[in-house]
């Protein structure tokens, strides 16, 4: 990989190699997009917002020993992460009732869930990323079982994290996608990002959402609901 090549743009960041052959260089983007891209809008701030965010929750990860692709955070809206080869797999858990899950089974939203319920969807965007189970994995040969096995555990120690995290901050995690990746030598570990992008944040008290879901929704302005986020989240870890 040559450095500064782009390699990827996605519809929230870009990422381009460094002159480190492990080393990648994410750029978050100041873009809204809801429907698979299907809509989409200019947000001023919000790349450097999730940029902080992620950087702040995957540094806490770190520190409490849930390994994770991040290195380091270069700039306002950039960060430099470890190159894997990643899964194509959204790993979704649910712990209230929310969003698709609602609409498919009829669920009224916000109902606690009995256990924390985890879904996989198939990354792939000519498909629309549809849910898919664990023999579709296996078949698809998008992850072994032991790797699958691997991944339920790690998604649950990450939901129980996130749940502790966000509690210190008055906020309700109702639920979240995250992706992983591979090294070559066969480890997974959570990449991607965590943000209000990929999390549904419910103010504890007010059940206010803190989360994209007011763009989807058209609930109000984004911006300042993202910057509540880290703001809360800096008051509580301190970093900057
Ligand atoms: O839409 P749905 O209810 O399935 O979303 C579940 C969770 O996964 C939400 O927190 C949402 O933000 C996140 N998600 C995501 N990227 C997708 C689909 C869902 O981050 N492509």
């Amino acid at each position: 990989l040559g450095s500064n090549t782009l390699l990827y743009e996605g519809k929230a960041k870009k990422l381009y190699g460094t002159k480190d052959s492990g080393v990648l260089r994410v750029e978050y983007l100041d873009q809204a997009t809801a429907l698979n891209g299907v809509r989409k809008d200019f947000v001023d701030g919000k790349g450097s917002l999730n940029n902080q965010i992620t950087s702040l929750v995957f540094e806490q990860f770190n520190q409490s020993g849930i390994k994770n692709h991040f290195v380091e955070k270069i700039s306002k809206h950039e960060q430099l992460v470890e190159s894997l080869e990643m899964i194509p797999l959204e790993v979704v858990i649910r712990n209230v009732s929310a969003g698709s899950f609602s609409k498919r089974l009829a669920i009224t939203e916000g109902l606690p869930l009995a256990f924390p319920v985890l879904e996989f969807y198939y990354k792939e965007d000519q498909l629309d990323d549809p849910i898919i189970n664990e023999d579709h994995i296996k078949i698809l040969e998008i992850a072994t079982e032991q790797e699958i096995e691997t991944i339920k555990q790690e998604a649950h120690k990450i939901n129980q994290a996130l749940i502790d995290l966000f509690k210190k901050i008055d906020i309700q995690l109702i639920d979240f996608k995250i992706e992983f990746g591979k090294r070559a030598d066969g480890t997974i570990l959570l990449a991607d990002e965590i943000t209000p992008d990929t999390c549904r944040l419910w103010d504890e008290e007010t059940k206010d959402h803190l989360d994209k879901d007011v763009y989807r929704r058209n609930l109000g302005e984004l911006i300042p609901v993202y910057q509540e986020v880290l703001d809360r989240l800096e008051k509580v870890f301190n970093q900057n």
